[in-house]
């Protein structure tokens, strides 16, 4: 980015009260792909020192966790947890505050400490950025959207694919505020795909109640599947035949 809008964004975020320059590129990213809305739940990965979780909150008034190695002045609205993003015990810790409910977005500008090995740089980028792929899957909800920064380079078309596999629409975008010449860009998973449970995969289910409309509810991995003509307490096989966002039909295998 020329150093006159480098300038212009840094200015504008010390008037307006942003701890940083990219919080400006989280408002550019959830308005173009339409991210964050009101009451989302909100988890920012690398979040230091805090423009992004400023943007989360302003935009959802919900819960929003930052988390990140280094501490974070306390922010209005905003849980903080102070850990690796790559280590389980941070994920569990995530999950302990957003509960069973889970996240509407996960969000992810952490970036290594730069060494000037652009090889080295990028497949640390792009180590960063998995690690808060494997987080995303483990606490959205179906349906739930992701955003994370990577430096580009040779590995970046594999971790675009593995994206792709987790979320129905995969874009890379290149915010306004990033600096023109620099190689970050951001890849943003629109609505997870709901693994629970394959299309047309057998399962064996004991139906736990009926549903308003007659129908027997089972859950698979805590996903409810509705089976039609099934009695509350009988255990069947079943066939997945059509998968939505939070919930499953399966028809009964005679
Ligand atoms: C570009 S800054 C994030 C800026 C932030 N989005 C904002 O608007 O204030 C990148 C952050 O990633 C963090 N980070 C790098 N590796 C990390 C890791 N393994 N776990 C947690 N945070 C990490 C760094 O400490 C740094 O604070």
């Amino acid at each position: 980015m020329p150093r006159d809008r480098r300038d212009y964004f840094y200015k504008k975020a010390q008037k307006e009260g942003y701890r940083s320059r990219a919080a400006y590129k989280l408002k550019q990213i959830s308005e173009r792909f339409n991210l964050i809305n009101k009451g989302s739940i909100v988890v920012d990965l690398g979040a230091a020192p805090g423009g992004w979780c400023q943007v989360a909150q302003e935009l959802s008034g919900g819960k929003v966790v930052g988390v990140d190695i280094l501490p974070i002045k306390e922010i209005e609205g905003v849980e903080i947890i102070k850990g690796d993003i790559r280590l389980d015990s941070t994920v569990e810790k995530i999950r302990e505050l957003i509960k069973k409910e889970g996240a509407d977005v996960v969000l992810c500008d952490a970036a290594p400490n730069l060494s000037g090995n652009w090889s080295y740089d990028h497949a640390r980028s792009i180590d960063l950025a998995s690690s808060a792929l494997e987080c995303a899957k483990k606490i959205l909800k179906p349906g739930g959207g992701f955003a994370v920064k990577v430096f580009q380079g040779d590995m970046f078309p594999a971790f675009m694919n593995k994206v792709r596999g987790r979320f129905k629409k995969v874009q890379a975008f290149s915010p306004q505020a990033s600096r023109k010449q620099s190689a970050e860009i951001y890849v943003i998973g629109n609505h997870l795909i709901n693994d629970a449970v394959k299309l047309g995969r057998e399962y064996t289910v004991t139906i736990e109640d009926i549903g308003a409309d007659g129908d027997g509810i089972a859950k698979i991995n805590d996903l409810v599947v509705f089976v039609k003509r099934a009695t509350k307490g009988e255990t069947l096989k079943i066939r997945i035949r059509e998968i939505k966002t939070k919930f499953a039909f399966g028809e009964v295998i005679p």
